[in-house]
C-alpha cells in the first residue's frame, strides 16, 4: 500500500499541493517519497529515503511555477527503501507512480531488457514505464498507455505523464484505489480523498478497469476498451482525519475492513493451480534446503504468535512436518535446540519486536535456517532472516493487529502447500486448499454482512468483566487470538482456553457473570466443541457461539448469541472465524469510549525486552 498523488491545474503550484497530498497520505506508507513536476515540458525530479519531511526539505527553494507533476509515498513491496526503488519512475520521456503490485513483472522485464530497455530499479513499476514508452515509439500516449496495460497482470494506480505532453496527465485503477478531486480549473487524483479535501470536496471514485485523461480544464473517462463513461460526482463532508480512515471512526475499523484486500494482496501472483503449488519468490534461494529440513520452529509474539500456532496445525497435518511454536521471549533465553535441519520461521508484522529479532539471532548462531514472514519491507528481521516471504499487507496503523494476522495465516497456508508439495503432499490436495483459498476474501466479504448482528452482541457483552473465548484445533489458536484483542482493546479480562480443558480447572469460573466466547465451526471437532457448550450452559453461563451458516436453528437452544461464518475447509476456518472476533473486540471498546487505535500502556512495534 502506498500513497499516490497527481495534480493538473492553472490555480496552485503543483509542488505545493502535492507535498501537502503527499503528508495526508503518509500513513499508507513512508519509507521513501517522491515528486517530479514540469515545467513547459522540463521536468524536475526529486526524491527522499524517509519521510515526506525529509522530501520537502530536499526540494527546499527549488519549487518552481508548476502546473503538472505527480508524487508518491511509498510502502516497500519489491526492492527495499532507496532512492532508487524511491517513485516516480521513468522511462524516456514517460513518468509515473504506482500504488499496487505487478505480478508479471519479471517476465516483462526479461522481454524489455532484450529490446535495449535499462533499468534503474528492483521495482515491479518501473517495468510499467518502460512499456509504456516501448510502445509510445509507434502509439501516441493514451493508446500507449491503453497496449502497455493488456500485458500487466495484477493490482495497480496509476498517475502518468508525458514530457512532450506537459498537459496532459493519464491514471488507471485495477484493485488499487484512486479518486480524482475536482475543483474550478483545478484535477487532483489521490489513492484517497485525504490529500484533496483541503482543495475541494468534491470528488469522483474511479473504479477498476477505469481510465481517465485529464487537461487543465477538463477531464474524461473511459474504459480500458475505450467506451466512454459518464461518472458521478460525490460531495463529501468529511473532516480531513476522517477522510485518511476513508470515513470509518478508527483504523482498526478500516483495517478490519480491509482483510479481503491484504488478503489478495498476499496470495497474488503466488498461486499456481495448475501445479497445485504455491510460488514462493522469497524462498527461491533456499529451495534446495528446505527440502531437508526435518523440523520447523516459529518464534513469535502477540496476535502473531496465535498466527503461528494456527500454522503449527496447518504444517503438522498438510506438510507433514513436525513443528513447534514459542514465545520469541522465552525461546531467546532458553537453551533451544535447533539445527541445521531446522527451519526458524519468525512472524512478525512490525520486522522489529526485538524478542523475535533475538529469537532470530539465536537460532541463527546455532544453526538453524532462518526464515521471515514480515509485512515491513527490509525491517531487521527481513534483512537478517536467510530467506521469508513477505505479506504485502499495507501499514496497519492501529495498535490492534488485524488484517496483518489473516494476511500472515495466508502465507502459512501458501508456505503449508510449498512444503507439502516438496514432501508427501499430492497434487489434488494442493489444489483443493489453493483452490478454496482463493474465495477466502469473497468469505470475508460475506462475514461483513453480519456486522450489525456482530455489533449486538458486543454492546451487549461489552459491560462484563471477564470471558472466557473457546476453540479446540485449529480454533483454539483463535480463541487465544480473540481474548487478545478484547484485553487490548476492551480491557476486558479474557482467557484464551482450548474448550476440551475447560472441565480440567477453569470451569470452575463460571456463572452467570462469566460469559464465554465459543468457536463452533462444523469442523472436525464439532461434537466435541456442542458438549463444551453444554457444560457452560449447565452452570449457568451464557455462551456467544461462532457458527458455520447453517447451524443457526440447530444451536439455537444452546447458545444465547449466534454469529456464523461461511463454509470453508477445516484448516481455513480461522481465516474467517477470526474476523467477528475482531469486530467484538472494536464495538466493545468504542462502546466503552476507549482510545481504540491506541490502547493504553501499548505501542504498535515493541522495540524493547
Ligand atoms: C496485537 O494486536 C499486538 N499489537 C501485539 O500482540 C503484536 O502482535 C506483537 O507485539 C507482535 O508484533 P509484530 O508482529 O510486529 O512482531
Amino acid at each position: 500500500m502506498c500513497g499516490i498523488v497527481g495534480y493538473i491545474g492553472k490555480k496552485h503550484r503543483a509542488g505545493e499541493v502535492l507535498l501537502d497530498g503527499l503528508k495526508r497520505l503518509e500513513y499508507r506508507g513512508y519509507d521513501s517519497a517522491g515528486m517530479c513536476v514540469m515545467d513547459e515540458g522540463r521536468e524536475q525530479t526529486f526524491k527522499a529515503i524517509g519521510k515526506v519531511n525529509i522530501l520537502e526539505k530536499k526540494i527546499g527553494k527549488c519549487r518552481t511555477k508548476t502546473n503538472i507533476g505527480i508524487a508518491h509515498t511509498r510502502w516497500a513491496t519489491h526492492g527495499k527503501p532507496s532512492i532508487k526503488n524511491a517513485h516516480p519512475h521513468k522511462s524516456g520521456k514517460i513518468h509515473l507512480v504506482h500504488n499496487g503490485i505487478i505480478e508479471n513483472y519479471q517476465e516483462l522485464k526479461d522481454e524489455l531488457i532484450k529490446k535495449r530497455h535499462e533499468f534503474y530499479s528492483e521495482t515491479d513499476s518501473e517495468v510499467v514505464a518502460h512499456l509504456i514508452d516501448e510502445e509510445n515509439k509507434k502509439y501516441d500516449f493514451e493508446t500507449a498507455v491503453i497496449r502497455a496495460l493488456t500485458q500487466i497482470c495484477g493490482a495497480y494506480a496509476l498517475v502518468i505523464i508525458h514530457e512532450d505532453e506537459p498537459k496532459k496527465m493519464i491514471a488507471v485503477r485495477n484493485s488499487s484505489p484512486l479518486v480524482i478531486g475536482v475543483a474550478d480549473g483545478e484535477f487532483i487524483l489521490a489513492s484517497d480523498a485525504s490529500a484533496i479535501i483541503q482543495h475541494t470536496n468534491r470528488v469522483v471514485y474511479i473504479d477498476d478497469g477505469e481510465m481517465v485523461v485529464l487537461t487543465p480544464d477538463t477531464y474524461r473517462v473511459k474504459t480500458f476498451s475505450g467506451k466512454n463513461k459518464r461518472k458521478k460526482e460525490q460531495l463529501l463532508d468529511w473532516t480531513d482525519d476522517e477522510a485518511q480512515k476513508e470515513g470509518y471512526s478508527h483504523f482498526m475499523l478500516k483495517e478490519i475492513f480491509e482483510q479481503p484486500n491484504a488478503v489478495s494482496d498476499a496470495l497474488r501472483g503466488r498461486i499456481i493451480l495448475k501445479n497445485g503449488n504455491a510460488k514462493l519468490g522469497g524462498l527461491i534461494e533456499v529451495t534446495e534446503q528446505l527440502r531437508d529440513i526435518e523440523r520447523i520452529v516459529i518464534v513469535s509474539c502477540g496476535t502473531s504468535y496465535c498466527a503461528g500456532l494456527v500454522g503449527e496445525y496447518m504444517l503438522e497435518e498438510y506438510a507433514g512436518l513436525p513443528t513447534e511454536v514459542e514465545y520469541a521471549s522465552e525461546f531467546r533465553y532458553r537453551k533451544p535446540l535447533v539445527n541445521k535441519k531446522t527451519a526458524v520461521i519468525a512472524i512478525s508484522q512490525s520486522g522489529e519486536t526485538a524478542d523475535t529479532l533475538a529469537a532470530i539471532r539465536e537460532a541463527k548462531n546455532k544453526g538453524a535456517l532462518t526464515l521471515g514472514i514480515v509485512n515491513t519491507v527490509s525491517s531487521t528481521i527481513a534483512r537478517e532472516t536467510h530467506a521469508g516471504v513477505y505479506n504485502h499487507a499495507g501499514p496497519e496503523v492501529g495498535v490492534a493487529s488485524t488484517k496483518a494476522f489473516t494476511s500472515q495465516l495466508s502465507i502459512l497456508v501458501l508456505l503449508t502447500v510449498f512444503l507439502g508439495r516438496q514432501r508427501q503432499m499430492s497434487f489434488t490436495m494442493g489444489k483443493k486448499i489453493l483452490s478454496e483459498l482463493k474465495h477466502i476474501p469473497k468469505k470475508i466479504d460475506k462475514v461483513f454482512e453480519d456486522e450489525k448482528n456482530i455489533k449486538r452482541i458486543a454492546r451487549k457483552y461489552a459491560k462484563y468483566e471477564s470471558m472466557f473465548y473457546l476453540g479446540r484445533k485449529y480454533n483454539f489458536p483463535i480463541a487465544m487470538e480473540g481474548a487478545l484483542k478484547i484485553k487490548e482493546i476492551s480491557y476486558i479480562h479474557a482467557e484464551g482456553y482450548p474448550s476440551g480443558e475447560m472441565k480440567h480447572g477453569p470451569i470452575a469460573l463460571i456463572d452467570k457473570n462469566f460469559p464465554s466466547v465459543i468457536l463452533a465451526p462444523n469442523d472436525s471437532v464439532y461434537d466435541k466443541t456442542l458438549s463444551a457448550i453444554e457444560e457452560i450452559k449447565a452452570r449457568g453461563g451464557k455462551v456467544v457461539a461462532i457458527t458455520t451458516e447453517g447451524n443457526r436453528e440447530k444451536l439455537k437452544k444452546h447458545a444465547n448469541d449466534i454469529i456464523e461464518i461461511p463454509k470453508t475447509l477445516e484448516m481455513l476456518t480461522p481465516l474467517l472465524s477470526v474476523v467477528p472476533l475482531q469486530l467484538l473486540a472494536y464495538y466493545a471498546g468504542a462502546k466503552k469510549g476507549f482510545d481504540v487505535d491506541k490502547p493504553r500502556n501499548l505501542a504498535k512495534s515493541v522495540t524493547v525486552e
